[in-house]
């Protein structure tokens, strides 16, 4: 009793795992209370049979005799070989129940998945579906040292460097690496998916809880990989909803509503890296944009075009004493007037 009390307390009082936040979390969550309170009753039993033996049969010191000669126990052998192979048996199927629950999409369109060969939009690879853009919401997923970047097929492309998912609806994540292994993981959503270059793997999420979670690489990617972070927004629909029209009238040119370049700025994750008095970003991994006109000067180019050209192709011109390939080329896939706006806001901020 005491050492099952304790294992217990050791499990349940430490939190051990974050809170779940999506429907595949809360199964991981269960296997993992269900292999823990069988270990826990084990370790119970087996620490009781230790001490009680302990105690009980030990040798008093005035004792030289040989202990009485044993030849084993047919009844007892055969209960601690079924029971553990019951045991086992029980948490292989439980384990296996969730791990096909936690990789299907819901039912209806994974039947017509097979048949959605669209045309591929991002990269040739990730495709969306036919059919409601909702079941399930497809999300194309790209890692590069050291940045995600989020884009929504169904939704015109719509790009972000913040994962926004609208809550109690299933998301298709199709992964993809523009150079090394990356590893997607949000703690909460329980379960992490590679992203390798050349093959599209896939994770499946249906977001529970309203918030803001981090989204993390756990796979050794380079020098920023510790920096590889970004965050996902869990909303409500009818936010997710506004959210996309207004990235529909920011893909379409000249279109009033587009977000604003400081939102841009911060949902592309630019202030993780950089310095901008403007969005009172402070980030050091990256130019200090406050001197992009000093910046340009030295690049010889006009701030416009300097500015553009150093989001598009940051290989192009690399400010002396910064490390080149370390600012992402993914933001080249921006729409064209999100694109406009960033130019202009950082140009604007850093005269
Ligand atoms: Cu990407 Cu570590």
């Amino acid at each position: 009793m005491l050492f099952g009390a304790g294992a217990a307390a050791v499990a349940l009082l430490i939190p051990w795992l974050p809170d779940p936040a999506s429907k595949q979390a809360e199964r991981i969550n269960f296997v993992f209370w269900f292999v823990t309170t069988i270990c826990i009753a084990i370790f119970a039993l087996v620490a009781a049979v230790i001490v009680y033996s302990i105690l009980h049969f030990r040798a008093r010191p005035d004792d030289d005799e040989d202990g009485p000669p044993v030849h084993g126990h047919t009844g007892l052998e055969i209960v601690w070989t079924a029971v553990p192979a019951a045991l086992v048996t029980a948490i292989s199927i439980v384990s296996a129940v969730v791990l096909a629950q936690n990789e299907r999409l819901p039912s209806a369109e994974s039947a017509s998945a097979a048949q959605a060969a669209q045309a591929s939009t991002v990269n040739g690879l990730c495709k969306p579906r036919r059919g409601d853009p909702l079941k399930p919401l497809v999300v194309c997923v790209t890692g590069q040292q050291f940045a995600w970047l989020f884009q929504y097929p169904a939704f015109g492309n719509a790009s972000s460097a913040t994962l926004r998912l609208p809550i109690h609806t299933t998301v298709q994540l199709q992964l993809q690496s523009k150079d090394v292994i990356h590893s997607f993981w949000v703690p909460e959503f329980g379960q992490k998916q590679d992203a390798v270059p050349g093959l599209l793997t896939k994770l499946v999420i249906t977001p529970t809880k309203l918030g803001t979670f981090p989204v993390i690489c756990t796979e050794l990617c380079g020098l920023g990989h510790a920096l590889m972070r970004s965050q996902s927004t869990v909303m409500t629909s009818d936010k997710f909803a506004a959210w996309t029209k207004s990235q529909r009238r920011g893909g379409s040119a000249g279109g009033g509503g587009a977000p604003s370049g400081k939102a841009l700025f911060v949902s592309n994750g630019c202030d993780g890296c950089h310095t901008f008095k403007p969005a009172g970003a402070k980030g050091t991994v990256g130019p200090d944009l406050d001197k992009l006109p000093a910046l340009a000067q030295r690049a010889g180019q006009p701030l416009a075009q300097f500015i553009r050209e150093s989001i598009v192709k940051p290989d192009a011109y690399v400010e002396p004493g910064y490390p080149k390939g370390v600012m992402p080329s993914t933001f080249a896939s921006l729409p064209a007037a999100q694109l406009d706006a960033l130019v202009k806001y950082l140009q604007q901020g850093s005269k």
